[in-house]
């Protein structure tokens, strides 16, 4: 398993249900993956010490969790050295990598998205946003930890967006190129599918929140709690998703060369019952992952098996009715500074079949389970309906403390 966070600890957890799984190495893993697998001590972007160890230990299938790894190839590099890989190449990876490319790719193939417009020269840009009406939305090219996104209130905060990532490279070079679009009303969801290049089969809608605080103020995170299914959604709409997006861009996808293998993640807002791509992802999302995998019924590995294989369209892929809440135990100032190094308590008073799935945690050397990053711990449950998922979280997830921790009340409260 490559990868640190709390999806990673997931994917472990439900990679060690399977029968077919004897031992898993973590990399680098966190105090849960610990308990389930053997950290190592290499980082998931270090694809050249991934490739070895998996050579070294005979590893027979590696699973990717996070996005840099993908972007810096590790797939093609595995699949050279016929290893057994779980994960999209870095040819498919650029539809999350280069939001540029994603946009011309919807745009060539008739996928809806929002309209948008791409520069690579800041006078050009400022020239199409003087045109718009607010809110406008700009978005440096490449990879910016999800932070990369402005939605401009106003023309003016758009020209200083623009002008801060082309002319102050506040994203670095990610903001060398922008999309400039239009802002989408509506519902957003997290939709995955899992694909071999051809076969598209989707898993189950989720929900996260990327907002700090209550009432979704506050800056961005790379989230802060999810629930799956969410109540506006439907099978019908699932088909239209299927159909007019997830199945045409693996379509598309594989046309221009760059078959898709792995999960696919479709960022949706529902405008007026259309669903519209926002972006896509290569990679299950963090922390819909963690309300997703607690549903899937069907053995894991045999479903990465088959996609690794080609042969997804022979797999029935079955999920449990029950809905899932999830959320986030973040240290206190994330997602600006936060300190880190404090022991977590309470976790052996949390209920059996609540799920603690850690992120930014590590054992200390005597054994005690400490905060090592912004976002700590996912606490997720399931239940007849989101109500039930969600009190049995909030009931346990006041058990569980550390010094300047903070989370959301308001995860799944729907009205
Ligand atoms: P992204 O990194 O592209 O997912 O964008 C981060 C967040 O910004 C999304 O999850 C949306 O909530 C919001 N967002 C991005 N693009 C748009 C858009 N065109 N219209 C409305 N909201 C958007
Ligand atoms: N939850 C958003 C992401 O994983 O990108």
């Amino acid at each position: 398993m490559v990868g640190g966070g709390a999806r990673e600890h997931t994917l472990v957890w439900k990679l060690a249900e399977s029968p077919k799984v004897k031992e898993i190495y973590a990399a680098p893993g966190n105090a849960g993956t610990a308990r389930l697998a053997q950290n190592l001590d290499i980082k998931s972007e270090d694809i050249g010490a991934l490739l070895k160890f998996a050579r070294d230990n005979r590893v027979e299938l590696t699973v990717v969790g996070p996005e840099a790894p993908l972007a810096a190839g590790i797939v093609d590099l595995f699949l050279a050295n016929r290893l057994h890989i779980f994960g999209a190449s870095q040819a498919a990876t650029e539809i999350e990598s280069s939001k540029v490319f994603a946009k011309e790719l919807m745009q060539r193939h008739g996928i809806p998205c929002a309209a948008s417009a791409s520069f690579a020269d800041f006078a050009q840009a400022r020239e199409y946003v003087q045109r718009q009406k607010p809110p406008v939305v700009i978005k440096a090219d490449g990879l910016a930890a999800g932070k990369g996104v402005i939605i401009a209130e106003s023309i003016e905060d758009a020209e200083k967006a623009l002008s801060s990532m082309m002319e102050g490279r506040s994203f670095g070079a990610a903001g060398e190129k922008v999309v400039i679009e239009e802002y989408l009303h509506g519902r957003e969801v997290s939709f995955f599918v899992f694909t071999d290049g051809r076969t598209v089969v989707p898993t189950v809608p989720a929900c996260d929140y990327k907002r700090i605080h209550d009432g979704n103020r506050g800056p961005n995170t790379g989230g802060m709690g999810s629930f799956s299914p969410p109540p506006f959604f439907n099978p019908a709409l699932g088909h239209i998703i299927g159909q007019t997006i997830m199945e045409p861009t693996v379509l598309a996808l594989a046309d221009e060369g760059r078959s898709y293998k792995g999960v696919l993640y479709g960022g949706l807002m529902i405008t007026n019952h259309v669903p519209k791509v926002i972006e896509f992802n290569a990679r299950f999302g963090d922390p819909e992952a963690q309300v997703v995998l607690p549903r899937l019924r069907t053995d894991l590995v045999d479903i990465m098996l088959a996609v690794i294989d080609g042969r997804l369209e022979q797999m029935n892929i079955e999920w449990s009715e029950e809905a899932c809440v999830g959320v986030v135990m973040a240290s206190g100032g994330y997602p600006g500074t936060y300190r880190t190094g404090f022991p977590v308590s309470g976790l052996e008073d949390v209920d059996a079949e609540v799920m603690v799935f850690h992120a930014g945690t590590r054992v200390s050397p005597e054994g005690q389970i400490m905060t090592a990053g912004g976002r700590v711990l996912t606490v997720a449950a399931t239940g007849r309906d989101l109500a039930e998922a969600r009190e049995k979280v909030y009931r346990n997830i006041s058990r569980i403390r550390f010094e300047g921790c903070q989370y959301r009340k308001d995860i799944a409260d729907i009205k």
